[in-house]
C-alpha cells in the first residue's frame, strides 16, 4: 500500500503549525507537508519542527492570490472590500484547494476544512430564508457559490442586513466553509461509498493566534486538538462525515 500523506494549509504558525506538531507527536505514519504561502516562513517552521526531532517538509501553498490576502490587515478598508478579500481566502481559498486535492485522496482519506463557531453564530442572525438555504442538505456547491457571491454584492452595495445576511464579513465565509463541507461529504458519499473517506468542517475554539490575540482562551496545541482528531480518526469509522466538529464534539447546524 502507498505510503499516506499529510497536508496541512496555513501551517508556517498559529493552529496549523500546532496541527503539524501534533501530527508528528501523534506519530502519523506518513509524509507530513507543512505547507505555507511564505517559503521562508514555511521552511523556518519546518526547522523549527526538525530540531525538536520530527521529521517534516515543506511545499509551497497560497490558497489564493497573496496580494489580496494581505489587505486583510489593512484597517482602512470599507465592508465591501473585507468581504470580498475575506471570501477570497476563507471560502474561495477552501473551495480552491479542495478542487484540486479531493481527486487524489486515497480510501480513508481525511479532510478537515477548519472553519469556526462564528459560522453558526452567523447563522443564526442571518434572515429565516437564508438560514433554510443554509441549512437544506440538498443545496449544491453552485447554489452555495452564488449565494457567497450574492453577499460580497450586497456588502459592496452597503445593502447585506436588508438582504437578511449577518454584519459579520469573517462569520458569512466561515457559513460558507461549514456548508461547503457538508456538500462535498455528501459528493464523496455519492461517488466513493466504498472509500471510507470522511470530510469534516471544525472550530479549533478560541486560540491564542496573531488572529485572535493573546486574550483567547486555548493554546495553539490546545486549539490543534479537534483538527488533528478529526484528521487521524481511525480507518473503518463512518462518521462523523460532512459535520461541524469542536471540543470533538458535533454541532447542531
Ligand atoms: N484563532 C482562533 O481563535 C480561531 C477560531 C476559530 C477559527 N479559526 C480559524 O483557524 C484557522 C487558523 O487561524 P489561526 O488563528 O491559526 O491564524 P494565524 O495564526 O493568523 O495563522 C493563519 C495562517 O494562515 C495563513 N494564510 C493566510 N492566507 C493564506 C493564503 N492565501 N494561503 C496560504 N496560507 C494563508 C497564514 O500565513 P502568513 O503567515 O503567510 O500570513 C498563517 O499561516 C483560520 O481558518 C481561522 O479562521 C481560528
Amino acid at each position: 500500500m502507498s505510503k499516506k500523506v499529510a497536508v496541512v494549509t496555513g501551517a508556517n504558525k498559529g493552529t496549523g503549525f500546532a496541527i503539524v506538531r501534533e501530527l508528528c507527536k501523534a506519530k502519523f505514519t506518513g509524509d507530513v507537508i507543512l505547507t505555507a504561502r511564505n517559503e521562508k516562513l514555511g521552511n523556518e517552521a519546518v526547522k523549527m519542527l526538525k530540531s525538536e526531532g520530527f521529521d517534516v517538509s515543506y511545499h509551497h501553498l497560497d490558497i489564493c492570490d497573496q496580494g489580496s490576502a494581505k489587505q486583510l490587515n489593512d484597517a482602512t478598508e470599507t465592508f465591501g472590500e473585507q468581504a470580498e478579500v475575506t471570501m477570497r481566502t476563507n471560502f474561495w481559498g477552501t473551495l480552491w484547494v479542495c478542487h484540486a486535492l479531493l481527486p487524489l485522496l486515497r480510501p480513508n482519506a481525511r479532510v478537515v476544512n477548519v472553519s469556526s463557531f462564528v459560522s453558526k453564530k452567523a447563522l443564526d442572525t442571518c434572515s429565516p430564508q437564508l438560514q433554510a438555504k443554509f441549512r437544506d442538505t440538498e443545496l449544491s456547491e453552485e447554489e452555495l457559490c452564488l449565494l457567497m457571491g450574492q453577499f460580497v454584492i450586497a456588502a459592496q452595495q452597503g445593502n447585506h442586513q436588508a438582504q437578511g445576511w449577518p454584519n459579520t464579513a469573517y462569520g458569512t465565509t466561515k457559513i460558507g466553509v461549514t456548508v461547503l463541507s457538508r456538500i462535498q461529504a455528501h459528493f464523496l458519499t455519492k461517488t466513493r461509498a466504498a472509500d471510507g473517506i470522511l470530510l469534516n468542517a471544525c472550530c479549533p475554539g478560541w486560540v491564542r493566534t496573531d488572529m485572535a490575540g493573546s486574550k483567547a482562551h486555548k493554546s495553539p496545541e490546545e486549539g490543534a486538538q479537534t483538527p488533528t482528531y478529526l484528521a487521524l480518526l481511525p480507518d473503518g469509522m463512518k462518521e462523523p462525515h460532512g459535520q461541524l466538529v469542536w471540543d470533538k464534539t458535533v454541532q447542531e447546524w
